[in-house]
């Protein structure tokens, strides 16, 4: 048999994916979603920008103490303050990466940094260098790539593996690339730059025109050997190319890109929930982890399948892990199958408060509800997480809806441990119950979206109410279900309140004028 290469996988979900508007992720929820990777086997993980923030520098020291396959990678600028609190958080691992970028297009380095070439040069064999003498296994990335002239990016990217670096990656940041571009861009470094042959080539792109996991495979194919993406495709704007996309499509078409991962894809759609219950829903029609992604509708299409699965499934849901059981338990289910269940749906590290406040809830919803599905379960544990770390939380509501009357709601809140009651009236009931949130806990933030949609199927449903809201450029997502939709609503209303709560906390540190210098790269 001949060997396939290997394509190294390298995540950025808890760096760039945690750049996307909400998807800010506790330390809890990144130690968490770091075990999952270490076992799904990703090569690389970058685990945070240091310097950016105390908690984004908290986080690459706790998780480069815990992995115990995967290598922890920090991100620096090109300086050495930068560097040094990359080398400072993940020196206690026995093998890290240091990965420092620059830009290099025209446009970025005449207004982004106000640099010539010259002194863009300059600053690499400088940084590059720098980061050699704390770690041999150095990142170099030359931001905005693709819109890089070409005849420089050969000269910077010689210059950075002479430098020291062993991994030269190509970010499209802007997700302006197009497959044909890419793979001629990757090429052209393949054939002119004299020492390529010392360092692996790396593709990370974003996916603004839809193109990151189409033009990353370009890469892949023209040479690159690392492939930067994030799980669900988190990350800035549009996001970066889907981790489960790009190892599906090299394990499903094997034939024509014939390489090797060292994924485990059975514990894809476990990592995808893992981090969509730290962020934010995967759209149903998601490739790979989405809800229907393996659900055939159409009756000729179920009768194909039930004739023979290929006939309309090109991978089987198990292949990704997804069980086939969607209906689970009722209300004899006992505490025992309901804790593994929980472990099933990629609940792992639960804590037991937490398994019996869920556990409460799922007893009081089989009550209700005639069947309780997987979703169902998962929603109810959200809920217990959430509720967990609360400072406000919502003891009662009662809401006055219909035709005629101004909508009202009568609301009681737990405020840091004061019991605290109002009633106002709004445009709608939504409204009216956002309203008393504001008077009991006087706030000031920017609502920038609310969505309600049912968790599974019936009028029986629970409803699952998304909130996002904004403070000072900070984002947060609250998520709540419930069967009623009004209650959904004030319980994610408040778990955003909350998060913005423990943010504000996170990044009131010393060093919060970098947080913002740095994540406005
Ligand atoms: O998109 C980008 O250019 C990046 C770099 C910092 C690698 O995320
Ligand atoms: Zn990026």
């Amino acid at each position: 048999m001949i060997d396939k290469d290997k394509i190294f996988i390298f995540d950025t979900t808890m760096r760039d994916g945690e750049q996307s508007p909400g998807a800010s992720m506790s330390l809890e929820e990144k130690i968490q979603i770091s075990r999952i990777f270490d076992e799904l086997g990703i090569d690389i993980i970058e685990a945070g920008f240091p310097i950016a923030s105390p908690g984004d520098f908290e986080a690459v020291s706790a998780i480069s103490k815990i992995l115990k396959n995967s290598i922890p990678c920090g991100l620096s600028r090109a300086s050495k303050k930068d560097i040094d609190a990359c080398h400072e958080a993940l020196k206690s691992a026995p093998r890290f990466r240091i990965h420092t970028f620059i830009s290099t297009s025209a446009l970025h380095m005449k207004h982004k940094l106000n640099k010539s070439q010259e002194q863009v040069l300059d600053a690499i064999k400088e940084s590059v260098t720098y980061a050699r003498n704390l770690t041999d296994d150095v990142e170099w990335s030359c931001e905005d790539g693709t819109r890089t002239d070409m005849d420089f990016m050969c000269k910077i990217v010689e210059l950075a593996i002479k430098s020291g670096a062993k991994t030269i990656n190509i970010p499209d940041t802007v997700g302006y690339t197009i497959p044909s571009e890419f793979t001629k861009i990757i090429t052209t470094l393949k054939n002119k730059v004299p020492n390529i042959d010392k360092a692996i080539l790396s593709v990370h792109c974003h996916n603004d025109l839809g193109l990151a996991v189409a033009n990353s495979l370009a890469g892949v194919s023209a040479g690159a050997r690392q492939v930067e993406c994030t799980i669900n495709g988190i990350g800035e704007r549009a996001g970066n190319a889907a981790l489960e996309e790009i190892v599906m499509a090299i394990k499903t078409r094997n034939d024509l890109m014939p390489y090797t991962t060292g994924i485990n894809t059975e514990l894809l759609s476990k990592a995808s929930k893992v981090v969509s219950n730290a962020t934010f829903p995967v759209q149903f029609n998601k490739a790979i982890v989405g809800k229907n992604a393996f659900a055939h509708e159409a009756g000729i299409h179920q009768d194909g399948m039930l004739k023979n699965r290929e006939t309309y499934e090109i991978m089987t849901p198990e292949s990704v892990g997804v069980k086939k059981t969607s209906l689970v338990m009722g209300k004899h289910s006992g505490r025992h199958a309901f804790k593994e269940k929980l472990n099933d749906l990629g609940y792992v590290d639960v804590t037991d408060d937490i398994i019996q406040s869920a556990f409460g809830k799922f007893k009081i919803l089989a009550d209700k509800k005639k069947h309780v599905y997987d979703d169902d379960i998962a929603a109810l544990v959200d809920d217990s997480m959430i509720s967990e770390k609360s400072v406000i939380n919502l003891k009662s509501l009662k809401v006055f809806a219909g035709t005629g009357e101004p909508q009202r709601a009568e609301m009681t809140l737990d405020v840091y441990g004061e019991v605290k009651k109002t009633s106002e009236t709004g445009d709608g009931p939504v409204d009216a119950i956002f309203k008393c949130i504001k008077v009991l806990y006087p706030h000031d933030v920017k609502l920038q979206l609310y969505q309600v949609h049912a968790v599974t199927e019936g009028t029986d449903a629970q409803a699952t109410v998304s909130v996002r809201i904004e403070e000072k450029g900070k984002t947060t997502v609250g998520q709540t279900s419930d069967t009623d939709t009004l209650v959904a609503s004030a319980n994610a209303y408040l778990s955003a309140l909350n998060k913005m709560i423990i943010k504000r906390k996170k990044t009131s540190a010393p060093i919060e004028h970098e947080t913002q210098k740095v994540k406005g790269i």
